[in-house]
């Protein structure tokens, strides 16, 4: 391949190592990725004060080792945690603590191997195989919001995963509702930071009752349509409705399957629609790699879909997607909190301290990674699990997270982007528009500001 410059995306501004209440809280509401200071790119911990309450930032690998790794029960999930996903997810996956979770994850963790996702590959393809056609129809090349044709199409493998059925449940109102919660949440995430009462009035406060709501009523309804039909349907839904803990009998309840089955579509639809319009960002400022891609796509699937086995070999495609994924980490800010006093290097953290795990600076951390600022898919080629070198510690490159709460949708995700790059390619090609912006902001996940259009063209 020719030589050609790095691709070198705008870079988040870091925040300062001193901010005042005001500057915090304001960095916090509008997107909490700013307060992380220069020091977390560079020094293994630093700490903020704020108000008399500080907060940890780890950045160095042993030390996110040791807390989500080696003793994740000294460092449970925060109480910033508890006030943004627990109402609205219960005691779901994602928000489960003890044996509760211990019960749960073992109960879904078979459905989401790598060697049971294989089948529903096929099912993964379909959105992204609709779109492709739809724009390779239209044959001129257009102006495309990305961001919302990647929220709609991972939204519909979720849900063709999860539900064969999609009648069951109106996507759209459950999209919106997501959308509406997770808009004013930084006031959530900044008040209860600073361990202020959630109760003080902000913007959105209203709006994130009624998504919270909306978004339960939907699952729930399904749920009793389903136990009241006596339909056995082949999907997520329908073995988690049969599913039996091996070592107690013990099934979930309905509440529990309503927890659950929120946790699965609002986790697993709105990280990947992220990841996919950034890795369509970084192929759009690529032509060259873009091409590369595009052959391994033709070599290895010629002219037919994706399968399981094709996406295992589509290994330019994958090392795209995790270094796309580094750059943008989908999940890019991670927290925990200190049961008991830590000593961290220089610093004492006392009992309930929050710990801020800044992925994003990990992943840009000057210590593990040569130039951090630019697009390197070498990084990634030809390792099967992480990336090469120092870069391959499984908590210097984590945008799945690590230890026992890694993300139990990675196989899914990785899987299902996989196969849409590569459906993608076989028909498009992705440029930038005169209107593309590059601005990521933090809103639970790493989204663009202000969405993301691209310019598509047919091949
Ligand atoms: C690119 C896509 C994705 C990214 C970057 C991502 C990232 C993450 C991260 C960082 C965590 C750990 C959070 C923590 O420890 O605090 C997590 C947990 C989780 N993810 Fe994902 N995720 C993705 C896709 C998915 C998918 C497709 C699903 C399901 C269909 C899913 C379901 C979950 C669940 C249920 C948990 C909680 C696991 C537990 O606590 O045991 N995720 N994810």
């Amino acid at each position: 391949m020719e030589e050609v410059n790095a691709f070198v995306p705008p870079a988040k501004v870091p925040g300062s190592d001193k901010p005042g209440v005001f500057g915090f809280l304001s960095a916090m509401i509008s997107d909490p990725l700013r307060v992380i200071p220069q020091s977390a790119y560079c020094e293994p911990v630093g700490a903020m004060t704020v108000l008399g309450e500080t907060v940890g930032i780890v950045s160095d690998p042993g030390l996110v080792e040791e807390i989500l790794v080696r003793r994740p029960q000294d460092f449970p999930k925060t109480h910033i945690d508890e006030l943004v996903f627990r109402p609205v997810l219960g005691d779901g996956l994602l928000t489960a603590h003890g044996d509760t979770w211990k019960w749960k994850r073992r109960l879904l963790a078979p459905y989401f191997s790598p060697a049971t996702l294989g089948s529903r590959v096929p099912d993964m393809v379909v959105p992204f195989e609709k779109l492709a056609q739809d724009w390779h129809e239209a044959r001129n090349s257009k102006d495309v919001d990305i961001t919302s044709a990647m929220t709609a199409a991972t939204f519909d493998v979720i849900s063709r995963t999860l539900f064969t059925n999609q009648d069951e449940i109106d996507f759209q109102t459950l999209s919106r509702a997501i959308d509406d919660y997770l808009r004013p949440i930084s006031w959530v995430v900044g008040l209860s930071t600073l361990r202020l009462p959630s109760w003080i009035p902000h913007p959105g406060m209203f709006q994130l009752r009624k998504a919270r709501i909306a978004m339960r009523q939907a699952v729930a309804d399904l749920v009793a349509a389903r136990r009241r039909s006596k339909t056995i349907r082949d999907d997520i839904c329908g073995d988690l409705m049969r599913a039996q803990d091996a070592d107690t009998g013990r099934i979930l309840s309905d509440e529990d399957l309503v927890d659950m089955l929120l946790t699965l579509i609002a986790a697993g639809h709105e990280t990947t629609a992220n990841a996919m319009t950034w890795t369509l960002f970084c192929l759009a400022n690529q032509p060259q790699l873009q091409e590369r891609l595009a052959r391994e796509v033709h070599e290895v699937c010629g002219g037919r879909l994706p399968v399981a086995e094709d996406v295992a070999r589509l290994n330019w495609t994958e090392a795209f997607i995790k270094e796309s994924m580094r750059l943008f980490p989908p999940a890019p800010l991670m927290a925990r909190q200190t049961l008991k006093d830590e000593a961290f290097g220089a610093y004492h953290f006392k009992a309930g301290t929050v710990l801020f795990i800044p992925v994003y600076a990990i992943h840009r951390h000057e210590s593990s990674w040569e130039a951090p600022g630019e697009f390197r898919i070498e990084r990634f080629l030809n390792v099967k699990n992480g990336a090469a070198g120092k870069a391959g510690s499984r908590t210097v490159y984590m945008p799945f997270g690590a230890g026992p709460r890694i993300c139990v949708g990675w196989a899914f995700a990785m899987m299902e982007m996989t196969a849409a790059i590569a459906v993608l390619l076989q028909k498009v090609r992705f440029s930038m528009s005169t209107e593309t912006e590059c601005d990521p902001i933090h809103r639970v996940t790493l989204r663009p500001r202000n969405g993301m259009r691209l310019n598509v063209s047919a091949t």
